[in-house]
């Protein structure tokens, strides 16, 4: 069993990648082997809406420049994806957009290729506009047929600079019970 992470901040280990490291350190201690990708620093593009994969239907996007393509290999290997987003201007980083945005395409144009994958939007926020980011991936997963896991509150951490997030106990422990959960789910699913 497996989680891949994404980290779409444009900031390499700063609070999102915090707040998914503790989800991933319950998977881990439950048994799920897991796996962080960061964004940060990585070419990654936008969609185009060329529409090309709905003539291909090679589970790829046909830009294949960038690092999208990998990004979706890890996604169809795993059984749980954890999309990681700091707010900015109260949505997604556009790292994370264009992830979500071509993913999420690829894999309607593949007959919904990550249906019933388990799927965590994870965010890291300064002060507002968390749970409209935190909307903004869970509409990646939803329209796709994935089942999404709750927590003890929506999936948020609190912070501005890096690091900034271990001070928010709530956040930290709602990353925690959602790390719980989705191995749970995962073994329902798998049938453990
Ligand atoms: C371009 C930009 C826009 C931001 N917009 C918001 C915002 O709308 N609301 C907010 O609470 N924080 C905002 N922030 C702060 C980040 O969300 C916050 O610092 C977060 O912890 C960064 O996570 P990271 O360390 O993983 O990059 C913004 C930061 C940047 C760089």
């Amino acid at each position: 069993m497996k989680v891949v992470a994404f980290n779409g901040s444009a900031r390499k280990d700063g609070n999102t990648a915090i707040l998914l490291n503790r989800v991933l350190d319950e998977l881990r201690a439950e048994g799920v082997e897991t796996e962080l990708v960061q964004l940060a620093g990585k070419e990654i593009r936008g969609c185009v809406a060329c529409m090309k994969c709905f003539e291909n239907k090679n589970q790829r996007c046909s830009a294949d420049k960038d690092v999208l393509n990998d990004c979706i290999a890890r996604m169809l290997e795993a059984d749980g994806i954890l999309v990681g987003s700091p707010t900015y201007f109260a949505d997604v980083s556009t790292e994370t957009k264009a992830l979500i945005d071509r993913a999420g395409m690829t894999a309607r144009a593949n007959g919904h290729m990550f249906k019933r994958k388990v799927g965590a939007a994870v965010v890291a926020a300064r002060r507002a506009g968390s749970i409209h980011a935190f909307d903004s991936i869970n509409h990646f997963f939803l329209i796709g047929q994935m089942i999404v896991p709750g927590s003890i509150y929506w999936n948020m951490g609190m912070g501005f600079k890096k690091g900034d997030v271990e001070s928010d106990r709530e956040g930290l422990d709602t990353m925690k019970q959602l790390g719980r959960n989705m191995a749970w789910l995962l073994k329902k699913i798998q049938g453990e």
